[in-house]
């Protein structure tokens, strides 16, 4: 499998755990579960990120900064944690839940963004052996994390 396919499924994954997310946060009473719901993204997306930023924008960095897109993605991956975090600050159950929303159409125009910049851009400037062989360091890191 290439990593660009692995890191679609992953998004995959993610957009159907924001869909549930979306769909029960109306009917959450309390700060304290939405804080909960703020972590388990947090720690989804933890790794996702860093698989990125290991295997793909650190390999595509040149690319990236000749489309003026170098620090782009990084760049979100932190804005989404800020957003994230900011959840744990909120201090009425209406804040957030909208800082909750927020962060979510934050990972989901950033997801889009990467599928339509640098996952087409692996895809050309990369090898099929290279994306491939990556994948299978994505696979090695996503086993020992279970482990
Ligand atoms: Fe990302
Ligand atoms: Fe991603």
């Amino acid at each position: 499998m290439k990593v660009t396919e692995a890191l679609v499924a992953e998004h995959v994954v993610l957009h159907n755990m924001f869909d549930y997310i979306e769909r029960v946060l109306p009917t959450v009473r309390t700060v304290a579960e939405v804080r909960l719901l703020a972590a388990l993204i947090e720690g989804v997306l933890i790794e996702h990120a860093r698989a990125e930023e290991s295997l793909l924008f650190g390999p595509l960095a040149h690319c990236l900064e000749q489309i003026g897109q170098r620090d782009t993605f990084e760049l979100e991956h932190h804005e989404i944690d800020a957003c994230l975090s900011a959840v744990a600050r909120a201090r009425s159950i209406r804040e957030a839940r909208r800082l909750l929303n927020a962060a979510i159409v934050a990972c989901r125009n950033h997801f889009d963004h990467e599928e339509r910049v640098v996952f087409p851009l692996a895809e050309r400037v990369m090898k099929g052996e290279t994306l491939a062989k990556l994948g299978a360091v994505w696979t090695k890191q996503r086993e020992a994390a279970v482990a």
